[in-house]
């Protein structure tokens, strides 16, 4: 399989922003403010999301939900055009699904246990994604290939650069002293899964002759386009 992933680079940490919501629970697996090396007899404590780390972590979880959400109704809206012409792509077509309904139930979930409102904007992009999804596929088998392809790019990079952030806060914490706390490498071990099956889909889209679609480069272009601004509107709305 030709590694596509090389599209892919990392994001500049998100900026920091108030977003009026109630404080993410990763909070509530701070111990004390205490570095390690500060109480030899006592186990290792966890240093407190700043302000700035937890409107990150909001605003990330936020965004992801969406996204996901637009996956699933991406693929919701292409599979049954695309299957009835080319019925050979039905397993892929579930398959890609499957994951992306697994991806939006981690993040529902995510959403729920860390207090964290979903986009204001969700109809709209629900609205927008099914809309891309029915295009595309009217379009043709490469065109709907080429959706997939140029999601995924913008959706991988993204997720490159949440999981940059989390390692930047984590060896911060590891250089003071501080231990990390279970949930948040978990976090990290989700982010890391989820942005690999992102990049499988975009190798499987290229595979399937996304680049053959007609004009590919004002085709993915363009949604790429629409993909980061969706994105940064939903980091802040
Ligand atoms: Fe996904
Ligand atoms: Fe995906």
């Amino acid at each position: 399989m030709a590694p596509h992933r090389v599209l892919l680079r990392p994001r500049a940490v998100l900026p920091a922003r108030g977003l009026g919501i109630r404080s993410p629970r990763f909070l509530s697996t701070a111990q004390s403010a205490t570095p390690a090396g500060d109480s030899p007899n006592g186990p290792p404590k966890r240093k407190p999301l700043t302000k700035e780390q937890r409107d990150f972590l909001s605003s990330a979880l936020r965004v992801n939900q969406t996204g996901e959400l637009a996956a699933t109704l991406i693929y919701t809206a292409q599979t049954p055009p695309i299957v009835n012409r080319h019925p050979n792509l039905r397993p892929l077509m579930s398959h890609m699904y499957a994951q992306e309904a697994a991806h939006l139930k981690t993040f529902n979930a995510l959403l729920a246990r860390h207090r964290v409102r979903p986009s204001a904007l969700y109809p709209l992009w629900s609205v927008m994604a099914t809309g891309l999804g029915w295009g595309t596929a009217m379009m043709g088998r490469e065109a709907a290939m080429a959706c997939t392809e140029a999601v995924e790019t913008e959706i991988g990079d993204h997720y490159n650069g949440q999981i940059r952030t989390l390692l930047e806060i984590i060896s911060g914490w590891e250089a003071e002293g501080y231990e990390v706390g279970e949930e948040f490498r978990e976090l990290l071990g989700t982010l890391r899964r989820i942005r690999d099956e992102e990049l499988e889909h975009l190798d499987h889209a290229v595979d399937n002759d996304a680049r053959k679609a007609e004009p590919h480069w004002l085709l993915t272009g363009f949604i790429r386009l629409g993909c980061r601004g969706a994105i940064w509107v939903s980091e802040k709305v």
